[in-house]
């Protein structure tokens, strides 16, 4: 079921609420989320819609935000034609939900702007909006949504493990280094990192505050999310922010061998 512009504040509830509250006293008059629609997926993590059941999406230039339990919350845009694209919904600035104009996601609160590919294109945002995999039939009219497709070139998740095998990833060879990516069959951005002590850590990229992903910061040599500015160390462990009331990142158990890295997602 779709709810109206007029049903922003209702429809923020459970979605980045807090920041998108007090971001509201800035709000430009003329942009809104995009209109929240709740769906279903299958047991592999699609969802498939009909367009032509969703007015807002369905005329170019349109969007909606869609909600499934269990998944980030994304924006779904239709620029033109046959074209859709699905980001993640929420602003990366503060977490406010996004809005659709004029082949852009643009953020009510503070007006940070992004590209159909995610980049940003106007701050204050700096990080991107992640892109979700998503293919359109032209004969059926559906769009299915892949919420767990991995990234090319990152390795999937087979028998509840990852393997990252040391002659692709040779960062994790070294004391300090990492890998960043999302894995086929998992569908959300991990990290893994090689510390100092000649062990491993692997954690998921998502904010336990408000499911913001956090990012890595070279220069602290810590997970920070720029939605409320929770902090964690690279073990997962929150430290400072409005996530220490939610706890820490996911953690996954980490092996090694002479050839590579095991990470265990179940
Ligand atoms: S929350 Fe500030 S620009 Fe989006
Ligand atoms: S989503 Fe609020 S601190 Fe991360």
């Amino acid at each position: 079921m779709s709810t109206n512009r007029r049903g922003f504040l209702k429809g923020l509830a459970g979605a980045g609420a807090g920041a998108a509250a007090t971001g509201m006293a800035g709000c430009a008059p003329d942009i809104s989320p995009a209109p929240f629609v709740n769906a279903e997926k299958d047991a592999s993590r699609r969802v498939v819609l009909t367009v032509s059941r969703y007015p807002d999406l369905s005329r170019p230039g349109g969007a909606i935000t869609l909600r499934v339990q269990g998944e980030q919350q994304v924006l779904v845009a239709h620029p033109q034609g046959t074209q859709y694209v699905v980001l993640t919904s929420l602003c990366t600035h503060s977490g406010c939900p996004l809005g659709f104009e004029k082949n852009e996601a643009i953020c009510p609160c503070h007006l940070s702007r992004f590209a159909l590919d995610g980049t940003v294109t106007h701050p204050p945002a700096r990080q991107p909006l992640r892109q979700f995999s998503s293919s359109f039939d032209s004969e059926s009219g559906e769009l299915t949504i892949d919420f767990g497709a991995g990234e090319e070139g990152f390795p999937s998740v087979v028998d509840g493990k990852i393997f990252f095998p040391f002659a692709q990833f040779p960062d994790l060879q070294t004391p300090g280094g990492k890998v960043e990516g999302t894995p086929g069959g998992y569908g959300t951005a991990i990290f893994v990192f090689s510390l100092e002590d000649g062990t491993y850590a692997a954690v998921d990229s998502i904010c336990t505050h408000q499911q913001c992903p956090v990012q890595f910061r070279e220069t602290e040599d810590d997970l920070f999310c720029f939605c409320h500015n929770s902090r964690f160390t690279k073990t997962g462990e929150v430290r400072e922010g409005p996530a220490l009331v939610t706890g820490d990142l996911k953690k996954f158990s980490v092996t090694s061998d002479t050839t590579g890295v095991t990470v265990a997602i179940v």
